[in-house]
């Protein structure tokens, strides 16, 4: 928005002309959406998009748990907790049925966030849940005691399409898409659709694409912007308005253990992740 526009009313809600409401107050909590945020390509922004999408949702009323479904453990680190030692985690929860899963999930700092936190533990489970019956709905079944507690829930899965995101995507009834705003971002999209329909054919029906959100956005350059445009010729609504823009601030905010959206509260990276949640709400996916 420029200065000298003007925000409009909607409804009792102040908005800028091309921003989304901010969401009403919630009465009451849960079900939850479960929203996976997935991308089998290396270093675009999902453990980002993951912790600050899911700090914006708590600070507006949300009770939001962040699955960290990365054996590298990234989530969990980038919100303070450490799992080096922890002998209760995601990985614990997959592996004993009999486990309750409340026991592994943790607070964070930021009130209404949660973390389901995991550790370099979680690398042997996509080889051991390979003999187990149902093996695809293992994460599926740890979650299901704590849907009702939570509104949205977002797992952070692992950059490949191995068994641990199929068990993400099984778990979750939407997927949310950072793709890098680079010239070979959108190669592995096509394959990622492809594999998101497989397991909404034979498995999880009701799991549909929330949305691709453009990451570590540059518009000062030509390139950047031509990978917008293609992004928006190849799926169209699909693609949030929402852009997420490049800067240091990022992995200065990881370095400190916090989301941006508290480290640098004012600073543009954290508006744009509660806009991205303005955005996720407005769209009527999530409550
Ligand atoms: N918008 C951004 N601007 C600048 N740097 C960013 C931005 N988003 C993320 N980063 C940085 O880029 C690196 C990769 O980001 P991130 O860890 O979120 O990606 P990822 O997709 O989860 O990676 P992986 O596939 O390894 O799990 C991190 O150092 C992070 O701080
Ligand atoms: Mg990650």
């Amino acid at each position: 928005m420029t200065r000298d526009e003007q925000p409009t009313l909607v409804g009792d809600l102040e908005v800028a002309p091309d921003d989304f409401p901010v969401p009403a107050p919630l009465e009451g909590h849960g079900p939850a959406r479960v929203i996976a945020m997935c991308n089998q390509k290396g270093g675009v922004g999902k453990t980002t998009t993951t912790i600050n999408l899911g700090a914006a949702l708590a600070e507006y009323g949300r009770r939001v748990l962040i699955v960290d479904f990365d054996p590298q453990g990234a989530a969990s680190v980038g919100l303070g907790i450490n799992t080096l030692d922890m002998d209760q985690t995601v990985y614990t929860a997959l592996m004993n049925s009999k486990t309750d899963v409340r026991s592994a999930i943790v607070p964070t700092a930021i009130e209404n966030l949660d973390v389901l936190p995991a550790n370099i533990d979680l690398s042997a489970a996509e080889v051991q849940l390979v003999n187990e019956v149902a093996r695809e709905s293992a994460l599926a079944r740890v979650i299901r005691p704590v849907i009702d507690d939570y509104d949205v829930i977002l797992i952070d899965c692992q950059p490949s399409l191995g068994l641990l995101t199929v068990n993400a995507l099984t778990a979750a009834h939407g997927v949310i898409v950072p793709v890098e705003a680079e010239f070979f971002a959108l190669r592995g999209v096509a394959l990622l659709v492809e594999t998101i329909e497989t397991v909404r054919d034979r498995i999880n029906p009701r799991l549909k694409i929330d949305g691709i959100v453009p990451t570590m956005v540059d518009t000062r350059t030509l390139h950047s912007r031509e990978v917008l445009e293609r992004l928006d010729e190849a799926f169209g609504d699909l693609v949030f308005t929402t852009q997420i823009r490049r800067t240091v601030k990022f992995p200065d905010a990881s370095v400190a253990s916090e989301p941006i959206t508290t480290y640098a509260p004012t600073h543009p990276g954290a508006e744009s992740y509660r806009r991205l949640a303005r955005e996720v709400v407005a769209r009527g996916d999530t409550a």
